[in-house]
């Protein structure tokens, strides 16, 4: 009786330690540790870090014109990603694509049009005009993921 039940325990361990396993694919070093990531990935994942503590800044009324730099950072992150592809263009039909691709380079452009508008309110020390900008801004980020970024991909946001 007793040994049945330490083999039985010993199988449940074995087999919750190599399940364990099999979803524990080793991560490229540097990577996120769920998949490799894309170049428009890593871009945004560079524009997320910078605007993160802008977004928290405008919620807490802590916003400066100091900030005007992180949102420069932000911009310049859209410039790069507007030469990048979504990987969700190649599951459209080949007619499609070059429109996709047209409508989310459109999307990065009124991004950077909110961007730069925020970044001279903020060097302008417009503390209200710049929170409504970055509210403005979280709109067309919002739009754009659910546009063109993979269904799949959309529980982050
Ligand atoms: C401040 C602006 C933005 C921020 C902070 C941001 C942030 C992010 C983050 C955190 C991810 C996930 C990255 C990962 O999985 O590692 C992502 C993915 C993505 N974003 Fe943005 N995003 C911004 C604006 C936009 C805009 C305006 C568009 C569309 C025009 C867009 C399109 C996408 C797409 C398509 C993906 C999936 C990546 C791929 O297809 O390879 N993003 N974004």
């Amino acid at each position: 009786m007793k040994i049945r039940l330490l083999l039985l325990s010993l199988g449940f361990a074995l087999t919750v330690s190599s399940s364990l396993r099999a979803e524990d694919p080793k991560p490229a070093p540097g990577a996120k540790a769920e998949k490799p990531e894309t170049e428009l990935e890593k871009t945004m994942s560079k524009m997320n870090k910078a605007w993160r503590p802008v977004r928290k800044a405008a919620k807490e009324g802590k916003l400066t014109p100091a900030d005007a730099a992180l949102v420069a950072t932000v911009r310049q992150g859209a410039e790069e990603a507007s030469k990048l592809t979504p990987a969700l263009e190649a599951e459209k039909p080949a007619a499609e694509q070059a429109k996709f691709q047209a409508d989310y380079q459109a999307q990065l452009k009124k991004l950077i049009a909110t961007l730069t508008k925020l970044e001279a309110a903020l060097t302008a020390n417009d503390i209200p005009a710049a929170t409504k900008l970055v509210g403005d801004a979280g709109a067309v980020i919002k739009g754009g993921h659910k546009e063109f970024k993979k269904p799949d991909e959309n529980e982050h946001h």
